[in-house]
Order: C-alpha cells, then sequence, then structure tokens
C-alpha cells in the first residue's frame, strides 16, 4: 500500500513540468484523507516561543509529523534540524508531504542589518531589495524557506513599539520598501535554493492601534483603510509575495483573524492573490477574548470561514477542523482551496522536487556571515543615518583632533545596535561605537570614555566621570537612546522622552562649555525639544546593525556624509501624536489670529522635524519646479521637472522629493501627499535635472462613492528636501 502511494507521488512529480502548481497541488489534495488536509493547515513554534502556547496536543512533534499532521514549523533553525523535521515528513509520513519552515527573519537572520524604520530611511528602494535578497541568501541556507516579513503596517502612532518593524508613516515609501522587500527574499526564481517566500503582514491596519497600545483596538473609515493603510499590502501582493500574516488586531469590530472584508473581498476578490494566509501567533484562539467566538470550535470556524489558511500555535484547526467539516459546519471547499494555497507555495519553492534543498550544512557553514552578506549590511546601514541638526557645521569633526569624549550607555554596547527581532543576530559580530571610533582614530586621538549612566534607572552617579572626561576633551560625542527591547512587539510606550537620566546627563555636559554632538539610537521618534534646542549637532542613527562602530564612526569624521531621510514624523511632545504629513486640512486650520482654529493652546501644532527630513554635510539649492503643462487631461501624465545643485564642500546624497496636493475634492483631501522621489549624488558644485511623471493613477483617489477616479480640478505640486520646506507649482487637470 505504501509503495503505491509513494509511485503515485512520483508520477505526479514526474508529470509535474507540464503541469500547472495549481494541477499540481489537486494532484496531491486528490489523495489526502480529511485528517491530512487538516495537517497541512497547522503550524507549531519549533525551538522557541514567542507567546503562550495554547493547549498544544500532548503527542510529539514526531509522531505528528509522521501522522501528517503538521505542515509547517515557525522557530526551528539551522539546516542540520530542519532537515531532521522534514525527513520525518518525507519519509515517514504516508503521503510525504514536504514541511515548510518559517521565521521571523526581519532585518537579518545572522547578519544583523538596520532595523527596517532605519533601512526605509535610505529612501532607497535598491537597496532594501538588496538588504532582503543576502538576508534570504543567509536564512535560506539554514534550512529557512519562509520569512514573516515584511512588516508593512502604516505607524502614526511612534508610541507604538513595532513602529520599529516598518517603514513609516507614508502609503507611497511604504508600498515601495513593502515591494522591495518581497523582490528581495522572493528573488526571480522561487524555486531557487537561495531564495524564500515573504509573509506581508499584519494584515491589516494593524499600525492604527489606538492610543499606540499594542494588540489595541483599531477603527478605521473604509476609505482611511483603502487610501492609506491598505496600500503597501496591495503593493506588496502585487509584487507576488507568496503569503501573508493576518494580524491580531479588529477593525470596527470584527478581528482580523475573522475578517471576511479583508481576505475572501479584498485579499482574494479585488486583489486576485492566491496567496495563502497564515494566522498571527495563537490569532485564532484569540477570537475567544476578542468576543466573537464562545470557544476554540467556533474560532476555527470563523477563522477558516474568513480563509485564513494556516493556524500559527492555536491549534484551532489542528482539534477542530476536521469535526466542523464532518457536522456540515464547514465546507470541504473551504478546507480544499485552504491546503490548494499552501501546497501551491510549498511546489513554487520547489520542495515537493527536493524537500531538503535547504538543508545542506556545507552550504550553511560557507554562507553564514560570509564577506558578501556582513559588506551588505555596512553599504546598507551607510544610508540609513539621519543628521537632525549641524550648527555651524560642526560636523563631521576634524581629523586633528587631539582629544574626543565618547559619553553615554550606547557606546561600548555591543547588543543595542543589533535592535529587536534580530533572529540569529549575535552581539559579538557588532563593531560598537567605542570600537569603530578607536579603529577609526588610532593613537592621534586621546579617547576620553564615560558610561555616565545606563539607559534605563535614576542613577546619576557616572555623572561626574563623564562630566571630568568632556572637560578633558576638545569635543563631547554623547550616545543615548532606548534599549533595543523598549520597542518591538508589545513594547508600547506613553512617554516618548529618552528613558532614564539621559537628558540630564546631556545637560551636565552642555554646562562644560564644550562642543556637544548627540548619537541617538532608538526605534522610534523620541521627544527631544531639549536636544534640538540645545546640543550642537544629532544624528539619529536608529539601530544600524553589526556595522553600527564603523557607519557612526565615519558619518562622525566625514568619510560619510549622513543622506538618510525620515520616514516618520517626530513629535514635540506625547501630546501631539498622532502626527503625521499627510494629515487633513479641518475646517479651521491653525490662524494665529483666530482662537477658534484648530491647534493647542499649550504647543505649536508644527512636528519637531518633519516627514522626509533629512540634513547633509553640504546644502542643496533647488530651482521652482517647472512643467510640462499646466492644463492636462484626466487620462494625461504631467512632467515636473526641477534642477537641484549641491552648494556646499561635500560631495552628497539628496532626496528630491514630491507632493501633490488636490485642492478640491468630492471628499476632503490631505494638504500633501508623496507622490515621487529620487536619490541623486551630487559633487560639489554639480547641478543635476530630475524628472518627474505624474501618472493619473497619482491623482486618483476614492471619491464620495468610494471609486477609484482622477476627479478633474485644481492642483498643487511641491517639490523639495522634506515635506515642509518645499517649493511649488500648479496645474488644472480637465475632463
Ligand atoms: C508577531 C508576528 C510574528 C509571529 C511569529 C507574533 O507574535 O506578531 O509578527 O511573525 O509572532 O514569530
Amino acid at each position: 500500500m505504501k509503495k503505491m502511494f509513494l509511485f503515485i507521488l512520483i508520477g505526479s512529480a514526474l508529470f509535474a513540468q507540464n503541469k500547472t502548481y495549481t494541477q499540481r497541488a489537486d494532484s496531491v489534495l486528490a489523495l489526502m484523507t480529511l485528517e491530512e488536509k487538516v495537517g497541512q493547515l497547522v503550524q507549531y513554534s519549533g525551538d522557541w516561543a514567542t507567546g503562550a502556547a495554547q493547549g498544544r496536543p500532548s503527542e510529539t512533534s514526531d509522531e505528528l509529523l509522521k501522522k501528517g499532521k503538521i505542515g509547517s514549523f515557525l522557530n526551528v533553525v539551522s539546516s542540520e534540524k530542519t532537515m531532521k523535521l522534514q525527513k520525518i515528513a518525507v519519509e515517514q509520513s504516508r503521503l510525504k508531504i514536504p514541511l515548510i519552515f518559517g521565521l521571523d527573519v526581519i532585518h537579518g537572520y545572522f547578519s544583523t542589518f538596520p532595523v527596517p524604520i532605519g533601512e526605509a530611511s535610505s529612501w532607497n528602494p535598491t537597496l532594501i531589495e538588496k538588504s532582503a535578497r543576502m538576508q534570504a541568501i543567509e536564512a535560506s541556507s539554514a534550512g529557512i524557506h519562509w520569512t514573516f516579513n515584511p512588516m508593512v503596517d502604516i505607524a502614526r502612532d511612534p508610541r507604538w513599539g513595532r513602529i520599529m518593524e516598518g517603514s513609516g508613516e507614508d502609503p507611497y515609501l511604504g508600498s515601495l520598501m513593502a515591494a522591495a522587500r518581497v523582490r528581495g527574499y522572493q528573488g526571480k526564481d522561487l524555486s531557487a535554493n537561495n531564495t524564500i517566500l515573504a509573509c506581508v503582514k499584519h494584515y491589516a491596519a494593524y499600525g492604527g492601534a489606538e492610543g499606540g497600545r499594542d494588540y489595541n483596538t483599531v477603527d478605521l473609515s473604509e476609505r482611511n483603510l483603502r487610501e492609506f493603510y491598505l496600500l503597501p499590502y496591495k503593493a506588496a501582493v502585487e509584487a507576488g509575495a507568496g503569503s501573508l500574516m493576518a494580524s491580531f488586531n479588529e477593525i470596527g469590530g470584527v478581528p482580523s483573524s475573522a475578517s471576511k472584508f479583508l481576505m475572501t473581498d479584498i485579499l482574494r476578490g479585488e486583489w486576485k492573490s492566491d496567496a495563502f494566509v497564515v494566522s498571527d501567533w495563537n490569532s485564532i484562539g484569540e477570537l475567544i477574548p476578542h468576543g466573537v467566538a464562545k470557544d476554540r470550535m467556533k474560532a476555527a470556524e470563523l477563522g477558516i470561514k474568513a480563509t485564513v489558511d494556516m493556524d500559527m500555535e492555536t491549534s484551532a484547526y489542528f482539534y477542530h477542523l476536521a469535526e466542523l467539516v464532518k457536522e456540515g459546519k464547514v465546507d470541504i471547499k473551504l478546507v480544499d482551496d485552504a491546503v490548494r494555497r499552501v501546497l501551491i507555495a510549498k511546489f513554487k519553492l520547489g520542495l515537493f522536487d527536493d524537500p531538503y534543498k535547504y538543508c545542506n550544512v556545507e552550504r550553511e557553514k560557507k554562507t553564514i556571515k560570509s564577506k558578501e552578506i556582513v559588506d551588505a549590511t555596512r553599504e546598507v546601514a551607510q544610508e540609513t543615518l539621519v543628521l537632525l541638526k549641524n550648527e555651524k557645521n560642526i560636523l563631521p569633526l576634524s581629523k586633528s583632533l587631539k582629544s574626543i569624549a565618547l559619553i553615554g550607555p550606547l557606546v561600548k554596547s555591543k547588543d543595542n545596535p543589533l535592535g529587536g527581532w534580530s533572529a540569529l543576530g549575535d552581539s559579538n559580530d557588532v563593531v560598537s561605537v567605542y570600537e569603530g571610533l578607536t579603529q577609526k582614530l588610532g593613537k592621534n586621538v586621546k579617547i576620553n570614555y564615560a558610561e555616565g549612566c545606563t539607559i534605563l534607572g535614576k542613577n546619576k552617579s557616572g555623572f561626574a566621570t563623564a562630566v571630568k572626561a568632556a572637560k578633558a576633551s576638545e569635543v563631547v560625542v554623547v550616545f543615548v537612546g532606548e534599549h533595543r527591547g523598549m520597542s518591538g512587539e508589545a513594547n508600547s510606550r506613553a512617554t516618548l522622552d529618552l528613558p532614564g537620566v539621559q537628558e540630564d546627563l546631556v545637560k551636565e555636559l552642555k554646562k562644560t562649555g564644550k562642543p556637544v554632538v548627540v548619537v541617538l539610537m532608538n526605534g522610534r521618534p523620541l521627544t527631544i525639544p531639549w536636544l534640538q534646542e540645545n546640543v550642537n549637532a544629532i544624528i539619529e542613527a536608529w539601530y544600524p546593525g553589526i556595522s553600527a562602530g564603523i557607519v557612526i564612526a565615519d558619518a562622525l569624521f566625514g568619510d560619510l556624509n549622513p543622506n538618510g531621510k525620515l520616514t516618520v514624523t517626530f513629535p514635540r511632545y506625547v501630546g501631539q501624536v498622532p502626527i503625521y504629513y499627510n494629515y487633513k486640512n479641518t475646517g479651521r486650520p491653525h490662524d494665529p489670529t483666530n482662537h477658534y482654529t484648530s491647534y493647542y493652546m499649550d504647543l505649536e501644532n508644527s512636528p519637531l522635524y518633519p516627514f522626509g527630513y533629512g540634513l547633509s554635510y553640504t546644502t542643496f539649492e533647488y530651482s521652482a519646479p517647472t512643467l510640462s503643462k499646466t492644463n492636462i487631461k484626466k487620462d494625461e501624465s504631467l512632467t515636473v521637472t526641477v534642477e537641484v545643485k549641491n552648494t556646499g564642500k561635500f560631495e552628497g546624497k539628496e532626496v528630491v522629493q514630491l507632493y501633490i496636493r488636490d485642492l478640491v475634492g468630492s471628499v476632503t483631501r490631505p494638504v500633501k501627499e508623496l507622490k515621487d522621489f529620487a536619490k541623486i549624488s551630487l559633487k560639489p558644485g554639480e547641478t543635476k535635472k530630475v524628472e518627474f511623471t505624474i501618472t493619473p493613477e497619482k491623482f486618483k483617489f476614492y471619491d464620495i462613492n468610494l471609486k477609484h477616479v482622477v476627479e478633474p480640478g485644481d492642483f498643487k505640486v511641491f517639490v523639495g528636501t522634506n515635506s515642509v520646506d518645499v517649493k511649488e507649482a500648479s496645474f488644472t487637470v480637465v475632463e
């Protein structure tokens, strides 16, 4: 009997070349029992866990694998360990269906790249694609088939710790980054042994959590959802993402893991995607505390009916799906469709052809931390630093300095530069700031180091030594920020200040009268008005990954000219949150001469640093934008041209940004919307012409009837170095 099944499977594989993935999946599906089908929809965590496992089965995973009752594992790492489990699945189970192994490869597997919000600050999708490609090469060599990334949630609230995992607040930029990451992970050929399946998460609008508190309620109008939040998921799906993850949150009373609107109507219906959907960790089980299912059986029913295909860690499908089908509560077609989607992914990855193709210990040894990948971490980090302030061009520092004070809890830190969600990232691989600077400066410059204080806590006993170090030096560079565990999942904050007594430390250092440069490492916008007002220079480094010390040292001493731009608005105070550049004008935009307008009595409306902001060691001068036409028809495109000149002394990269405003619509429109950008490099004195084409697609929005259309009318176009410092022109769209 066994032999016969093997024969059938091999037979189907032989025919495979001429068959579509769907036909191949169907040929397997035809052989499966109901229990085996359910098995393909069950996923458990292997080595380590991110939360409480809810009522797992008592049998060992080996026993379950032999019975074909598990289709996927997450968190099993190394080719050796994945090989062991894969062998059981394909040699000891009846149908020999290979497992798919998933892991959160968010910004690196072993070799850690900058955190995603840092990567996004590069405004360089080509670089982001390269980062994802490298991550895929490294992870795939260690048996990983599938990453739970990109995380594409739009986030307008820096209190939300997971803002660090995404690309920021803008749907256009977020969409480009999302697609770039998908291309990078999946490559041109998903069946190659160095490409991995992407998983777009967290579908949908997880970043809209009320109050920025993780897992909290989201309530958005359909218009807001479609116009802002959904766009990056759509872009990732259009780029071919093979899977999505349903989010924890509800939207307007319906948890995503039970949302037919999100899964069936939008994903499968409108976007015509055959990507499979995995739940988030226990998110099907959480339909119970959400209050839409009274027990796990009902939760399973809601999940499968919403077409959430795979159940991560809940055991709801494991225990109840077969029963639901037998009782007639769930149509077997729903199960078949889900299984087909999972099998198609396995076929696309080539796992049916060679289930061990990702399990090669030799290849793993050669690939992990290879020079190519480690070099790429540096290349990417070079574009992620954002220069927030540079009074009197104090930066870059002179290489003929005789002494420098390096102060702060992040100077010698080897783990914080990794940032959160760093998979197997190893602090031993990190070049700390101290190491980077000592390597760069050699013996010529006296380094006076003091920790000063810890990131958290109230102890100021280290201040005196820090002040002494500052006094003994020509310039003081302070490295402060957040602990890497302060952003990421379940790490929401109600305040956005520099934690602990770090700001007090900087205040003491400032009193010495020495020039003070602050380098920040953190995973979210911080409220730092005092720093902006009082220190001489500020660099936002985010968490730069293993090459932290190298790129920061290069930037401080001018071997690298910072060129990152913020993709999230920095508020002055937490009370301004949510604060974002593409806000609506309101009926009463702020007018200082009129009390009854929209503003705070105790604070100005403007942010500390706007979206798109970031300085350079050089300066750029923009010409006024010129338009190819000032009147265009609804289906016509428009060219916007601007000349940008490097008017400073350094070679530098600039992100030239284009925004539009639709002045009057059938519904209100944002005051600015990013529609294009170009990152260019200019030598001192050099001028480049940048041309943007605005296609009708870019004028479209969801009108009063939620139809995606171009409405005739007057528009403004803005071009500039950030979302506030812009030059404008006008045009009209006619019928
Ligand atoms: C997170 C996901 C992650 C999953 C698996 C969940 O807690 O929300 O982002 O992919 O765990 O690790």
